[in-house]
């Protein structure tokens, strides 16, 4: 009896004293600060607002797309650190886990609300800082779906990203899986999160049977169905 009740009050006392204990500190660092494209960021989007959405992303991801209300289910990573850098060839680079480059040179040429746009590509990259991915045996083609799923579902799907029924295959990647998944979610609430779930460890195609009883080929046929016209 005593024992027991002593193990509970020290729980309690723990998580009553570590409210944060599973909070993420974000860093966002402007090294391009002088570059048109860095004059921009500070302008138009800045280090404040940066490290405001990246907390708001950090916990839809948890909640809404993963759903991971019990911390030990998430990716334990305790920060992430964003750099304004110059580089050309992409939007914006996840690397080393917790990590995310944004291009100067990008945010430099982009046309239209940048604020907007950039709030999008963090919903897309803030994943990837999340997300499982069996280890690295999840095809990148769904990392890279599962990751637009969750700008899909925030409502930051920028325009031209596909439409629901899109695509020749499930695994094309970005916005056409991001659209498959949401068809499967559709099927079994909670499938991404599931699926997620299933590839901590590992990946295999079956996880798609394993929750939904049907194959990703016969999901990807009964999908491609639904939307013809
Ligand atoms: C991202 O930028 C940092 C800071 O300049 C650099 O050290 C790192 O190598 C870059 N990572 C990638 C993948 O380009
Ligand atoms: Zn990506």
């Amino acid at each position: 009896m005593a024992p027991k009740s002593f193990i509970l009050f020290t729980l309690l006392t723990y998580s009553l004293s570590f409210p944060t204990i599973s909070a993420v500190d974000y860093y966002v660092t402007n090294l391009a600060a002088d570059t048109p494209g860095g004059i921009r960021f500070t302008n138009e989007i800045g280090i404040p607002y940066t490290k405001q959405i990246m907390g708001t992303i950090n916990n839809f991801i948890w909640s809404t797309v993963f759903q991971q209300n019990d911390p030990s289910e998430r990716n334990p990573i305790d920060s992430v650190n964003v750099y304004i850098v110059e580089f050309d060839g992409a939007e914006a680079i996840e690397w080393g886990g917790n990590n995310i480059n944004v291009s100067s040179i990008y945010l430099k040429g982009y046309e239209g609300d940048l604020k907007w746009q950039f709030t999008s590509l963090f919903y897309h990259e803030m994943t990837h800082c999340f997300q499982w991915d069996g280890e690295g045996h999840t095809p990148l083609e769904l990392v890279e779906g599962v990751a637009d799923y969750t700008k899909l579902i925030a409502g930051y799907a920028q325009e031209g990203f596909a439409k629901p029924g899109q695509g020749d295959r499930w695994d094309q990647g970005y916005d056409f899986t991001a659209r498959f998944l949401e068809y499967c979610d559709g099927i079994v609430p909670g499938f991404v999160a599931k699926l997620n779930k299933k590839m901590r460890f590992d990946y295999d195609v079956k996880y798609f049977e394993d929750l939904t009883g049907k194959s990703v080929n016969q999901l990807w046929k009964e999908y491609k169905a639904k939307y013809r016209n």
